[in-house]
């Protein structure tokens, strides 16, 4: 990437396995001036939290004062809370944990994208990800199952579609695009590894560096689509 010395790169959802995973490569390659790791559990300057949107525009606010960021990773996401989890079949279908899968997955990376894509670079290669999911994929369901998830997934990739055909007009070089991990070993994961064949399972560690690897690989019309850890592409 161009002059990354001279830009700062973003992670947001800097406390999650595969966040906190890319924080540490992207701080170990050294390429960025900064790397602002934000959560909603850190305290003060890099508190972010999906669901109140002052914090991000003010999170937004903070870092256009310093190196324009020319990479951002939305590395946030919602499967399971507490006693709540993905929807096994219709029966489970809870209007409150839908709209929260598409609060924390769908709607709170659009706002992101709201406060974050105006103060990046108008020329020159950019990045804006954000980790999305397979499961995501229309075509790809046929397990069914998980209601509120792939939904809010789906809805994820449609809108970084459209944030992708809006950002080329203010910046044909800016790709914006949604990934998949792959199955990562993480908090989010856990309660459902039971059916992960054998050395498909991937550590945080190994995601993350998979993840940067798809991203430096990434040209612009690749902006608006789903890509996997090994750079291929999901149909919708
Ligand atoms: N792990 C996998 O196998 C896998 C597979 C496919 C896709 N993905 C996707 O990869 C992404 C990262 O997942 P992960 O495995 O690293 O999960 P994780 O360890 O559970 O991390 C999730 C992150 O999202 C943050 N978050 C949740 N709600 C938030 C909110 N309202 N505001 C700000 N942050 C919020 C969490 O913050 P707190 O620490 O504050 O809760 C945490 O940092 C997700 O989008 C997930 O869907 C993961």
């Amino acid at each position: 990437m161009e002059q990354q010395d001279k830009q700062s790169a973003v992670v947001i959802g800097a406390s999650g396995g595969i966040g906190a995973a890319i924080v540490a490569a992207l701080r170990e390659e050294g390429a960025f001036a900064t790397v602002h790791a934000l959560a909603r559990t850190a305290p003060d300057e890099n508190h972010l939290d999906l669901e109140d949107e002052s914090s991000i525009a003010a999170a937004a606010a903070r870092i256009a004062r310093g190196p324009a960021p020319g990479l951002v990773i939305v590395a946030t996401g919602l499967l399971h809370d507490g006693e709540r989890g993905p929807e096994k079949s219709l029966r489970d279908l809870d209007p409150a944990w839908l709209a929260r899968n598409f609060a924390v997955n769908a709607i709170g990376p659009a706002l992101v994208a709201k406060h974050f894509l105006p103060i990046m670079p108008r020329s020159g290669r950019s990045v804006f990800a954000v980790l999305s999911a397979r499961v995501g994929s229309i075509s790809d369901n046929k397990l069914g199952g998980w209601y509120g998830y792939r939904a809010s997934k789906a809805a994820l990739n449609m809108l970084i579609r459209t944030l992708a055909i809006e950002e080329k007009r203010r910046n044909d070089r800016a790709i914006v695009v949604a990934l998949h991990p792959g199955t990562v070993d993480t908090d989010l994961s856990r309660p459902f590894q039971g059916n992960v064949r054998p050395g498909t399972l991937f550590t945080p560690d190994r995601a993350a560096l998979q993840l940067l690897d798809t991203i430096d690989a990434l040209r612009p019309p690749d902006s608006g689509k789903l890509f996997d850890y090994e750079g291929i592409e999901v149909a919708p």
